[in-house]
């Protein structure tokens, strides 16, 4: 089973088992696995009766491209359900998010949604948090940011664009994003440390998503989907 069926089947799972007759306003998340997500709303959606609220770039072009209504968070602040990947999940459901550099955005709709349902392949399940959270960072404070993360146990790098000449990664806000390491983080001790890196000035958002995941549906290499809750 390839990791790609497991992202198509976990998402097919999840808009079917959740997606309800009443709901008008989806979140739609960003990465490689939302767009089976998107495929599958298409596909149920053949009235064209839902407002799609797209959490990137990204995420709008998927939208449009399978003509489905688009919506923005600020018309749209209530939101029925939202849809999003996850770069990690642990085993009390709180999530890293900020892969694609758009954790701001995808926690304000998954804020919005009256639930926030994940979905992802089997390879980013784990115990504990383990994976560098993704920061963004306002550019004048991203030094001070630094010395402050490291007082918290933190390894803070900018992320790097890959190309010399682009430099940093910069945010649709026209902000840094910084990765930071903490090793591993027991479930218990996720919520604290993000109100700790929120509380620095600089820091617009963290990829933490403590407690907000309502179910994660899980793709496995055996061709099964595991629910979380
Ligand atoms: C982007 C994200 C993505 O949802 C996350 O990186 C998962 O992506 P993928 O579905 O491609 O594994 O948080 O900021």
């Amino acid at each position: 089973m390839s990791t790609e069926n497991a992202k198509k089947n976990a998402s097919y799972a999840a808009v079917d088992q959740n997606l309800d007759p009443s709901h008008q306003v989806v979140g739609i998340g960003s990465g490689t696995t939302i767009v089976y997500v998107v495929e599958r709303l298409a596909q149920l959606d053949t009235e064209r009766r839902l407002v799609c609220v797209p959490t990137s770039f990204q995420a709008r072009e998927l939208i449009l491209s399978h003509r489905l209504h688009l919506g923005r968070v600020d018309e749209y602040v209530d939101i029925d359900i939202a849809f999003d990947g996850a770069d990690e999940i642990d085993s009390d459901l709180n999530l890293i998010k900020g892969g694609g550099a758009c954790m701001f955005l995808e926690k304000l709709v998954a804020s919005c949604a009256r639930k926030f349902i994940v979905v992802a392949d089997h390879r980013k399940s784990s115990v504990a948090l383990s994976r560098g959270v993704p920061l963004e960072v306002v550019s004048v404070a991203h030094k001070r940011v630094f010395l402050e993360l490291e007082r918290l146990g933190g390894r803070p790098r900018l992320r790097d664009a890959g190309d010399r000449k682009a430099g940093p990664v910069v945010t649709d806000h026209g902000n840094l994003v910084v990765d930071c390491e903490f090793g591993e983080i027991r479930p218990e001790r996720v919520a604290e440390l993000d109100v700790k890196i929120k509380a620095l000035v600089g820091v617009v958002e963290t990829g933490f998503f403590p407690g907000m995941a309502h179910k994660a549906y899980i793709g496995l290499e055996d061709g099964t989907v595991r629910v979380q809750k």
